[in-house]
């Protein structure tokens, strides 16, 4: 039985992975170098330095931490304007249905995000209230497939990892959440991701086994 239910943010609850993958495209552009949808399946669910580290490799480039900062910095300041016009209407199919059914079943719900933005996000989509837990990327040191996430939220939520499940968009999220001994459901319309425990195409297909 499913004690608990730690979701994943860009990409689950809300399509602000378009925005992440505008921002690094504008970057790369700017370096001289093309990045497409594919390559950014790459950089799904891992933190910002880690996706700037793949992005560089993937240009061939190499640079200086110092120069690493500013260009992470860049992309962000650019995606979180693309953020600016973000609302409730923006949550995903499903998403806030989803929670309610599990809350009102009395499972705990926590968000397991890679994003330090994900507070902001929060406040924009108007769902804050809705999370007994929030783990985000300013509270983990090691980026997915680490479990160090999802393992945060399963001791903040007080339960065992085996009693929670996971909702992911990203192969680096299953990774995680398989690492950490929760119940991994793929969110994939493109049925590409591979070890997740059940795929859904998306949350308003989740019914509570
Ligand atoms: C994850 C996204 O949720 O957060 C990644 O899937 C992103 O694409 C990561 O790089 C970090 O996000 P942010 O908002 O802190 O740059
Ligand atoms: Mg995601």
């Amino acid at each position: 039985m499913v004690k608990g239910a730690i979701f994943d943010l860009d990409g689950v609850l809300v399509d602000t992975a378009k925005y992440h993958y505008l921002a690094w495209k504008e970057l790369a552009l700017e370096l001289g170098f093309d990045f497409t949808e594919k390559d950014n399946e790459q950089l799904k669910g891992v933190s910002r330095m880690r996706s700037l580290e793949l992005l560089l490799q993937i240009g061939k480039i190499s640079m200086t931490e110092a120069q690493k900062l500013e260009l992470a910095d860049r992309k962000n300041r650019r995606y979180v304007q693309m953020l600016q016009a973000l609302t409730k209407a923006d949550l995903l199919e499903g998403a806030e249905a989803c929670i309610l059914q599990l809350r009102q079943k009395g499972v705990k719900i926590s968000l397991g995000s890679a994003s330090k933005n994900a507070p902001f996000i929060l406040e924009k989509l108007e769902i804050r209230d809705l999370f007994d837990a929030v783990v985000d990327g300013n509270m983990v040191s090691r980026a997915k497939p680490d479990p160090e996430v999802f393992l945060t939220a399963v001791q903040l939520l007080a339960l065992k990892p085996e009693e929670c499940c996971v909702f992911e968009d990203a192969q680096a999220g299953i990774d995680a959440a398989k690492a950490a001994g929760c119940l991994a459901i793929a969110v994939d319309k493109a049925g590409i991701l591979m070890g997740a425990d059940m795929t859904i195409h998306s949350l308003s297909q989740f019914q509570m086994l």
